[in-house]
């Protein structure tokens, strides 16, 4: 499985995504400022890969810190988690790993430990948070490999791949699973224009499996499903609003549109830890907007003349009544997601309580 995003030897370690397919060049971050960069700069990208990383960089950070007191140490915790979530706004998995940080920190920080305990309660979060998405994404595939049809050709939009997220993948996740149970005919990746992940991110870890992929320019498969050419579309997302808008790369609305359109399923596979239950609806999940220049160039030509103006949003949202299904660790949502969404939180809440006796599978 690729490495995304490792901790090794206390430096937070990346596979620099802005490189490939062409180089496998690791960046190795030793401080918070470095792995903030990362993220801000695409180095790592994907919601729950932002997420793992943000962690690892707050233990990063944190594990260097000069101070002796805590409350010295609290305040540097603090600036740190800022620094954090100012990178990019719109992966909400971002700021659900920073709450969890600080919720470990809040707990630790009352019970009285020392600067060093701190330190090692940090450190033991990340790599929770990083080994607790890899479970998730295999835990997607296999609730999601059930609603592929027999001998599927199926579309996927972006990079929701393993190198989206601690490993595995979300959408890539269903169809690494799905491949794996013979089902997968094909898989058509959108380029995913402007920043291309589709073309560079997703036809490269597909390839190596030897799972059958074509490109396609983004405008290509509305045509392709009218001609009958597809029988599945998946995609991951940034952000669920709590009645099942959901954002995600640049483009995905189109093809939910056309998906509808032409009577093709449309599924999101997510983590719980993507859904936001506080954002009621998809118009309360800012967007990000990103440089121009990834529109005006190809790489470090200039293909727009001086002068136009640019539009780059880098996601938009898709409306809920598009969604046939949410794929998630605990099982799928299906419409009304306000109220199937709840539930699979309910789920995982008396998964999480429910006593571990001998024998049981969990
Ligand atoms: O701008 P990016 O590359 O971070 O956008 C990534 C996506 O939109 C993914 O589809 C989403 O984060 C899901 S990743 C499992």
């Amino acid at each position: 499985m690729l490495p995304t995003v490792a901790w090794q030897d206390n430096v937070v370690v990346m596979v620099d995504q802005r490189k490939l397919p062409g180089q496998e060049v690791y960046v190795r971050c030793k401080t918070a400022k470095e792995v903030a960069r990362a993220i801000s700069t695409m180095v790592i990208r994907g919601a729950p890969a932002i997420g793992v990383a943000a962690a690892m960089g707050i233990a990063v950070g944190m594990r260097r810190s000069q101070a002796t007191g805590t409350r010295q140490f609290a305040v540097e915790f603090n600036q740190t988690c800022d620094l954090m979530a100012g990178t990019r706004p719109t992966a909400v998995n971002l700021f659900w790993a920073i709450a969890r940080m600080k919720h470990v920190f809040g707990a630790a920080a009352l019970a009285g430990s020392s600067v060093d305990d701190l330190k090692a309660q940090l450190e033991r979060e990340a790599h929770a948070i990083h080994d607790e998405d890899v479970a998730a994404c295999r835990a997607i595939g296999h609730h999601g490999a059930t609603v592929v049809p027999e001998r599927a050709r199926i579309l996927t939009h972006c990079n929701a791949g393993a190198l989206a997220t601690a490993g595995y993948g979300t959408a890539l996740g269903v169809i690494r699973a799905a491949a794996a149970q013979g089902r997968v005919a094909a898989v058509f990746a959108d380029e995913t224009r402007p920043f291309l992940q589709g073309a560079r991110l997703t036809a490269w870890e597909l390839v190596r499996e030897g799972i059958p992929t074509t490109v396609i320019a983004d405008s290509m498969a509305g045509p392709l499903m009218r001609q009958g050419g597809l029988d599945f579309v998946v995609v991951g997302a940034d952000r669920i609003a709590a009645n099942g808008d959901v954002a995600n790369k640049i483009g995905t609305y189109t093809v939910a549109m056309m998906a509808k359109a032409h009577g093709v399923p449309f599924y999101v596979a997510a983590p719980l830890s993507t859904i936001d239950r506080a954002t009621p609806d998809g118009s309360g999940i800012p967007i990000e907007q990103r440089s121009a220049r990834e529109i005006t160039h190809l790489g470090p030509k200039q293909v727009v003349p001086d002068g136009a103006a640019v539009w780059n949003p880098a996601f938009d949202v898709t409306p809920h009544e598009l969604v046939v299904g949410i794929i998630t660790e605990v099982g799928i949502a299906s419409p009304p997601y306000a109220a199937s969404l709840a539930a699979l939180f309910d789920a995982a809440d008396s998964a999480v309580a429910r006593p571990v006796t001998s024998g049981s599978k969990g």
